[in-house]
C-alpha cells in the first residue's frame, strides 16, 4: 500500500510544490484570484476508512468543474441514463472547457460531453427541485453524502463573483435554450451553476468522494451504496476521457486514473478499488489545471504504479 507514512507524501509534496512556480492562479472569476499560488496539499483515502495527508488540510477550495462529475452522478440518479444523454453526448471536444464552437458545428446541436461547461450547465439544468434552493439542497445533500460531512456549503462570494462575470457561459445557456436542450430561465440555472462551482471542500473531501468512485459507488464508512455501480463507472470513464479537459489524453498516458480538475485547483482522483485522492494547488498550467497537482500525480503514479492502462 503506497505511503504509509506522512513522510514519504511530505516528500512527493516538497518536491511537487516546486512546480507552483510555473503556474498561475485562476482570476477570469475574480474571486478566485485570492488564492494562494503557493498552496498544495494531498489526502489519499483508502476503502478501509484511513487516510494519510501532506499540506494544509483544512484549506478550502471550490469545487468549480469538479463539482461537474458529482452532479452528472446525481442527475443520472434522478433521471436515468437515457435521458441525461438525450441532451448530452459522450465525447472528448479537444477544446478548452468553456469553447462554444463545437456546439455550432455538431448536429444536433447538444454539448458533446458532460465536462466541458456547456454539457455541464445541460446536466445542471436536469438536477430537480422546484425551486433553486431545492435543487442546490439536492446537490448540497448529495455531496454530504459522498463526503461523510454535514459541513458542506458554498461561498457566497465565489458564487456571486462568477455570475457577474459568466456572460459566456450565458451565451452558452442561450444557444442551448434556442436548440432545445434547455427550456428554463438562463438567469436561474446561472445561479444555480455558479453556486454548485462555489461549493467549498477540502482535499480529504476530495479523497473521500473519490474513494466511493474508486468503489464504485460504495461507502468506505458505512459500506452502503451511495450510488448505483454503473453511474460510478459511466463517471469514472468522463473523468478518463474529458476530466483533465483538453489534457486528458497526455494525463492519461501520464498518470493514468479518472481524474476531475477544477479551476481553483482542485483535482479528483479515483484509483479503481484502490484509493480516492484529492489534491488542492490553485497554480494552474495553461490548460486550467493545477500544475503541481498534475506533478505529483505523475510522480505518485510512477512511484506506485497507479495507471490502469
Ligand atoms: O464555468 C466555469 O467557468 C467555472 N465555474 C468552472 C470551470 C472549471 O473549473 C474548468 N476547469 N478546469
Amino acid at each position: 500500500m503506497p505511503c504509509q507514512t506522512n513522510i514519504e507524501l511530505e516528500n512527493l509534496l516538497k518536491e511537487a510544490k516546486q512546480y507552483t512556480k510555473m503556474g498561475k492562479v485562476a482570476d477570469y472569476i475574480p474571486a478566485l484570484s485570492k488564492a494562494n499560488p503557493d498552496d498544495l496539499s494531498i489526502a489519499i483515502y483508502y476503502p478501509d476508512g484511513k487516510y494519510v495527508f501532506a499540506g494544509n488540510i483544512e484549506e478550502k477550495i471550490t469545487l468549480q468543474s469538479i463539482s461537474k462529475v458529482l452532479t452528472l452522478a446525481l442527475a443520472l440518479i434522478q433521471r436515468g441514463e437515457e435521458f441525461v444523454f438525450s441532451k448530452v453526448g459522450y465525447e472528448p471536444t479537444g477544446d478548452p472547457f468553456n469553447s462554444i464552437v463545437k456546439l455550432e458545428i455538431s448536429n444536433p446541436s447538444k454539448p458533446l460531453n458532460p465536462m466541458i461547461n456547456a454539457g455541464a450547465l445541460a446536466v445542471t439544468h436536469m438536477i430537480e427541485g422546484h425551486s433553486v434552493e431545492e435543487r442546490l439542497s439536492n446537490i448540497l445533500s448529495f455531496i454530504q453524502l459522498l463526503t461523510g460531512s454535514e459541513d458542506i456549503h458554498y461561498s457566497k462570494e465565489v458564487a456571486q463573483s462568477e455570475f457577474e462575470t459568466s456572460h459566456l457561459n450565458r451565451s452558452l445557456c442561450y444557444f442551448m435554450k434556442q436548440h432545445g436542450i434547455i427550456d428554463e430561465n438562463v438567469e436561474e440555472l446561472l445561479d444555480l451553476y455558479t453556486k454548485q462551482c462555489a461549493i467549498e471542500v477540502n482535499c480529504l473531501d476530495l479523497a473521500r468522494i473519490g474513494i466511493v468512485f474508486a468503489l464504485g459507488g460504495i461507502d468506505p464508512i458505512t459500506k452502503e451504496r451511495v450510488m448505483p455501480e454503473y453511474v460510478a463507472r459511466l463517471c469514472k470513464t468522463f473523468m478518463v476521457t474529458c476530466g483533465m479537459y483538453n489534457a486528458s489524453g497526455e494525463f492519461a498516458v501520464r498518470v493514468g486514473i479518472p481524474a476531475k480538475s477544477g479551476v481553483s485547483g482542485g483535482i479528483l482522483g479515483a484509483v479503481p478499488n484502490r484509493f480516492g485522492i484529492g489534491i488542492s494547488g490553485p497554480a494552474l498550467d495553461d490548460k486550467g489545471n493545477s500544475v503541481a497537482g498534475v506533478k505529483l500525480l505523475e510522480m505518485l503514479a510512477e512511484k506506485y504504479s497507479l495507471s490502469m492502462f
